[in-house]
């Protein structure tokens, strides 16, 4: 299948060529984010490939329909990037990689954990500028602290898994309760339960309009004093004005960020000779305890690999009219909210 691929960095074409072996499509790379003034570049295309920050709100896919495009393959499991009702009634079909390696993020998870509590990120810069000093790098041991996972479903299972490892107590919240990780120990309990006992508070659910801003003022006042949160599902699932107002008065003792809410417009970008217009994004990066990864908790080889492949396999399926495991569909959106 001819193939547009929107948001290509050299990593996707290395693992995406890699994977096209076995599939033979006709992939043809855009660097460009596609939205409804890119979409015209996608017209002779019956299929378009796309990622976190691409825009496939309404106004994308009445352009997108207006060509020959008809298949939308996302190359990422997250699809609230997605108009889903536009596309149905416009007659696409969408595709993701619901599962490629919850590894990769669960692990980058707790790795940021272990550098907010062991302040990795300062000792790293402090010992290159010869200061030895022990000064504030103060941690505590994992051991035996509560951590709060919030959704449990492939990602945060892993995430519960490691974390009993380091002798954790796991609490979790999640409205479909997993009896495999209650065997090996987790206790699932409402929300609030779990903001009001947790020392950290990660989050592992999808967006959707129930979970917008659901890390809110109100949220933030249940939880300890000091407690640490880490987001890396998306960003709109907590409220960053509520978040920096807890940090300054340090309710909010470390902050772990993969994802922000405004990120497709400074992820995945050097932007280092630039100003960063955005006053909450600046301010975060003002706190010394808080770290920022742009986006990449998924970025192992083992994933880029699973992604590619599967991306691939999902167009070559509907190209065949063979079923698509894969399809995202408006009925299943609703369902995960
Ligand atoms: P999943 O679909 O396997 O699990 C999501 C879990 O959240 C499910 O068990 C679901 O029941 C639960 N859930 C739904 N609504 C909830 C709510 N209101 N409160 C608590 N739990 C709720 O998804 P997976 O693969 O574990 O991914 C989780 C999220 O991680 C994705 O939606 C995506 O946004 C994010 N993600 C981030 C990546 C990164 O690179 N930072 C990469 C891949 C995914």
């Amino acid at each position: 299948m001819q193939v547009a691929v929107f948001s290509t960095r050299s990593y996707d074409r290395t693992f995406l060529e890699a994977a096209n072996a076995q599939f033979g499509h006709a992939l043809s790379y855009f660097a460009a984010r596609l939205d409804a003034t890119t979409a015209e570049l996608a017209r002779p295309f019956p299929a378009v490939c796309v990622f976190v920050h691409d825009d496939l709100g309404a106004a994308t896919l009445e352009r997108l329909a207006a060509g020959q495009t008809r298949f939308i393959a996302l190359r990422c499991a997250g699809f609230n990037q997605v108009d889903l009702r536009a596309a149905a009634r416009l007659g696409f079909t969408v595709c993701n990689v619901p599962a490629y390696s919850p590894h990769a993020i669960a692990e980058h998870t707790v790795g940021l954990m272990l550098t907010l509590n062991r302040k990795l990120h300062r000792a790293y810069l402090r010992v290159r500028d010869g200061n030895f000093s022990l000064e504030n790098l103060l941690g505590f041991d994992m051991h035996g602290k509560t951590v709060g996972i919030v959704g449990t479903g492939k990602i945060g299972a892993v995430v519960a898994r490691i974390l009993l490892g380091f002798g954790c107590r796991v609490l979790a919240y999640d409205p479909y309760p997993d009896d495999a990780l209650r065997a090996l120990g987790v206790t699932y309990t409402a929300l609030e339960a779990l903001l009001s006992q947790a020392d950290i508070v990660t989050l592992h659910c999808p967006l959707t309009p129930q979970t917008h801003h659901l890390i809110d003022a109100q949220a933030i006042a249940r939880m300890k004093d000091g407690v640490m949160l880490i987001n890396t599902s998306r960003g709109a699932v907590i409220d960053t004005v509520a978040v920096i107002e807890a940090l300054k008065r340090q309710k909010i003792g470390a902050l772990g960020l993969d994802v922000y809410e405004e990120e497709e417009r400074y992820f995945y970008e050097d932007l280092s000779a630039q100003i960063i217009e955005d006053d909450v994004l600046a301010r975060l990066l003002t706190f010394p305890n808080v770290v920022i990864t742009a986006h990449q908790a998924f970025f192992t080889r083992e994933a880029m690999h699973a992604i590619a492949h599967t991306t691939l396999r999902n167009l070559w399926q509907l190209e065949r009219g063979e079923p698509c495991p894969h399809l995202v569909t408006a009925e299943r959106y609703l369902a995960a909210g």
